[in-house]
């Protein structure tokens, strides 16, 4: 099981997983199980749909929370920020889930129209598990904090 702390974590532990595809001559399927294609027990899963074009979705980073987000249609980009370094990654392909750890701050942009963002998540919903406040992100997560 993945334990990365929330202090220490960076942009590098967010990586793109290929996941399992099996290619049949009528479709594909992704089948993902628990420990084994994602890195942690997943206890919740959500969709983000019907998103406006021009819509920027997150904006926040989690103190607790592991994340693989699938572009399951469609694409869209994700700017992942470990408070010293960012990066972007584009998804754009069902078999492709960006894990992303606690301790980083992630914002969804460039939706096309129609896609739909899956999210497997580690643990239920919980607000206090949420910092939406991007100056006291960097502080809890600066050196000297
Ligand atoms: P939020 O996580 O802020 O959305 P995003 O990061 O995609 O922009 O959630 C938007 C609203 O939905 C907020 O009021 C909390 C609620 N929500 C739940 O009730 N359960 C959930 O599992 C999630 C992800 C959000």
């Amino acid at each position: 099981m993945l334990k990365i702390d929330f202090k220490s974590s960076t942009v590098d532990d967010c990586k793109l997983l290929n996941l399992p595809r099996i290619q049949t001559k009528s479709g594909s399927i992704t089948s993902l199980n628990n420990s084994v294609d994602i890195p942690f027990d997943i206890n919740r899963v959500y969709y983000l749909y019907d998103v406006p074009g021009g819509a920027e979705r997150g904006g926040h980073a989690h103190y607790d929370l592991y994340q693989v987000i699938v572009a399951a249609s469609g694409s869209f980009d994700v700017i992942v920020d470990d408070g010293n370094n960012q990066k972007t990654i584009s998804l754009n392909r069902p078999y492709h889930g960006l894990l992303i750890v606690p301790g980083i701050w992630r914002e969804l942009i460039n939706f096309s129209s129609g896609s739909t963002c899956l999210v497997m998540a580690s643990a239920t919903y919980s607000a206090s598990d949420y910092i939406r406040d991007i100056q006291m992100f960097y502080s809890l997560k600066s050196k000297n904090s």
